[in-house]
């Protein structure tokens, strides 16, 4: 497979990489505001420095070059290109992020740029944020702004990053702001966020840029252990819930049918769904899909408990990923495979069969994996090394079922490892890992390639000559 056919990169968000969160004329976003509020920050971990990106984006790039990396995603800060409810644009955020391109146009890497990975002004936050009904249409005149500053010098536009988990996290676990626990909520979020995303593509699509433009969803595939009726309903609320509110409308430009009546049969008020939005989507499908792939969702049959969404934040061991949701489904385990220090299942076959579950339903849509990765308390030993051989060993086994998929005609496009160097992991802090090339959190933020950023590099130089 030669390069120019593939893209093979890592990925990065604003918030987890900049650092330099009140620099350079940036305003306050809700997550400066939340990891600044000890009430609800308790540990204090903040990203307020994080890698320092802002500051040290020529060596991260050069980095990425250097390992045959030919692409990169990450994402931009609102509140540093729109710090104010002004509206006004700051020069000094444009500037840094036209650096930023120049610098990846200057090493042949394609940008792949998320407008919005979890982190919006918090001016729009104290306004209801995502729940507030103006939502859409602040994003919409922000992705507007952000496409006449940049054009067609950005080839991949990715809307928003990940509307489900965002969406669970803030509005139904509570851990990411602003804290709320409700089914009600989460709901209308989820739908906002959802118009959103339509309406920035419109703002894409009168433009006429070169460029093309997606959403980035993270799919966890939903399967049983068993194959019964009961369990085929479960599996299939469990799609709804994890996959298809968001996927359906962005490539087939609706919602699934039978949504509505089960979210009604549930109790939700549907009100705030407007015949004109549906119209919206139904006009403003996406070129690419991106989809995040870390693990998939094993569910059976709801048996208890109320709808609620549980993850260890604290890296013991102790946590099982889990998700209820009252009369539909429940979290189900296959203890016979592995899990990370954070409770997640390691299910490599996952991206085989995301990508043949992708094609199944939606035909040729061109798929970027966005993110993929493996978490690991890497260390420095005593020759200055990071022997992270559990990652290389992750991802060797997910390109095989990845590069099967494609053989077998998946159009999967790309690759993106989470994350190009080690970031802030939200509520997780610094220990939890994922990069290709570690960061001295503790003293000076130096840059250390890891054992599988070697290895990620020969393997792409490997896969250029077959
Ligand atoms: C994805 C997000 O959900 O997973 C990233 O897009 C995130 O921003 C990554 O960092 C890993 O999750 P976590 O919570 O372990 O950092």
């Amino acid at each position: 497979m030669k390069k120019e056919d593939f893209l093979w990169g890592s990925a990065t968000a604003a918030y987890q990489c900049e650092g330099a969160w009140n620099e350079g004329g940036k305003g306050e976003s809700n997550w400066d505001a939340f990891v600044h509020d000890p009430d609800k920050n308790p540990k204090g971990i903040t990203g307020d420095v994080a890698n320092d990106f802002y500051h040290r984006y020529k060596e991260d790039i050069e980095l990425l070059a250097k390992g045959n990396q030919n692409t990169f995603r990450f994402s931009l800060s609102w509140s540093r290109i729109i710090p104010s409810s002004n509206w006004q644009i700051n020069p000094q955020g444009v500037a840094f992020y036209r650096s930023v391109l120049e610098e990846c146009r200057k090493h042949g890497i394609a940008a792949n740029v998320t407008l919005l990975h979890y982190d919006i002004p918090q001016w729009i936050e104290a306004e209801g944020g995502y729940l507030n009904d103006q939502f859409p249409a602040y994003f919409a005149r922000y992705a507007g702004m952000v496409f006449d500053l940049f054009g067609d010098s950005i080839p991949y536009y990715v809307t928003i990053n990940e509307i489900t988990h965002n969406a669970n996290c803030a509005y139904l676990q509570g851990k990411y702001p602003p804290n709320h626990h409700s089914v009600q909520e989460l709901c209308h979020v989820g739908y906002n966020l959802v118009i959103a995303h339509a309406r920035a593509v419109a703002e894409f699509r009168k433009r006429k840029l070169n460029s093309k433009i997606g959403i980035v969803h993270t799919t966890n595939t939903v399967q049983t252990l068993l194959d019964t009726e009961e369990y085929r309903i479960a599996r299939h609320r469990g799609d709804l819930f994890k996959n298809l509110w968001v996927t359906d409308p962005a490539i087939l430009g609706h919602f699934p049918e039978d949504l509505p009546g089960l979210l009604e049969e549930a109790g939700i008020d549907l009100s705030f769904v407007k015949a004109e939005d549906l119209k919206l989507l139904s006009e403003n499908t996406i070129d690419f899909l991106g989809q995040n792939c870390y693990t998939r969702t094993l569910v059976k049959p709801y048996v208890s408990g109320e709808t609620n969404y549980y993850r260890d934040y604290e890296g013991k061991g102790e946590v099982l990923e889990r998700l209820v949701v009252k009369n539909w489904f429940e979290s189900d385990y296959d203890f016979s495979l592995p899990r990370d220090e954070w409770g997640r299942e390691i299910y490599h076959k996952t991206v085989y069969d995301m990508l043949k579950g992708i094609q199944k339903r939606y035909g040729d849509i061109p798929v970027f994996i966005t993110e993929n990765g493996c978490a690991l308390y890497d260390e420095v030993d005593e020759n200055g090394e990071i022997r992270d051989d559990k990652r290389i060993d992750f991802m060797k086994n997910v390109f095989h079922w990845m590069l099967k998929a494609r053989e077998e005609g998946c159009n999967v496009i790309g690759y993106y490892a989470w994350s190009n160097v080690d970031v802030y992991s939200w509520i997780n802090g610094y220990k939890k890992r994922y990069g290709l090339v570690y960061v001295d959190f503790d003293h000076d933020l130096k840059r250390i390639p890891k054992k599988s950023w070697f290895w990620y590099r020969d393997f792409i130089a490997h896969s250029d000559r077959d």
